[in-house]
């Protein structure tokens, strides 16, 4: 029968000495340590749903990002600029005549760059008219002639909305993005209002 060897008291103590070494050489990892794995999975994590996500899209709307297309993908929101400051004569020269300037246009005050719808705003396109001044009349009454001014007296409620549903239009474009403000000289509350017309192009029919 094997008996276990009975130990000295110079032994035993040597062999706790040896047991507590190996205890603090094998103890439980720093705080710091955990901490950090902790850190790595949480990292893998969100590495792992932002593939998915992006993934999923693809696969499922052929697009990266669900089918949205706007201000959040545009590369311009995130790029901080400074806004410049227009006369009306100094945004004229950005009509789109001229095929070596950007193109902008404004919309109560707001300068846009719509260099990226050169085909509608270039010369010969179809809102030509809106390229290089501040319109914002026009895109509510529709007269693409006589109220390319941003004279907005005297128009409904609806009307006003209107003009600023087309602000943002240009504010939340995917490839558009602001470039600064128009200073207009002030309007004389005394000089009559811009004439009611009633030939103007009647609103875009909504794609819905
Ligand atoms: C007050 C009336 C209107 C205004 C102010 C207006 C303004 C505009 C503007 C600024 C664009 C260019 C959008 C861009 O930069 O991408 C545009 C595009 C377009 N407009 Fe008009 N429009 C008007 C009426 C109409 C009408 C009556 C029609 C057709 C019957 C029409 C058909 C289109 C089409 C097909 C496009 C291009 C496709 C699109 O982006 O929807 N528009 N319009």
């Amino acid at each position: 029968m094997h008996r276990r060897k009975q130990a000295s008291p110079t032994e035993t103590s040597d062999h706790l000495e040896d047991e507590a070494i190996q205890t603090k050489v094998t103890a439980p990892t720093s705080p710091s340590l955990s901490s950090s794995s902790w850190t790595g999975t949480i990292v893998s994590g969100l590495v792992w749903s932002i593939v998915l996500f992006f993934g999923a899209s693809y696969l499922i709307t052929e697009s990266w990002t669900w089918g949205y297309r706007g201000k959040w993908t545009n590369i311009h929101t995130y790029i901080p600029t400074k806004e410049l400051v227009f006369s009306e004569e100094q945004l004229l020269k950005y009509d789109g005549s001229n095929p070596n300037l950007p193109i902008y246009l404004a919309i109560d005050g707001d300068v846009f760059d719509v260099t990226e719808g050169a085909g509608w705003y270039a010369l010969g396109g179809s809102y030509h008219h809106f390229a290089g001044r501040d319109a914002a009349r026009a895109y509510v009454t529709g007269c693409f002639q006589d109220d390319l001014t941003h004279d907005l007296r005297g128009l409904s409620e609806a009307q006003l909305k209107g003009v600023d549903h087309w602000k943002k239009f240009y504010a939340n474009h995917h490839t558009y993005h602001k470039v600064g403000r128009v200073m207009h000289p002030p309007i004389d509350p005394h000089s009559p209002l811009p004439k009611p017309c009633d030939k103007g192009r009647p609103q875009k029919p909504n794609r819905s």
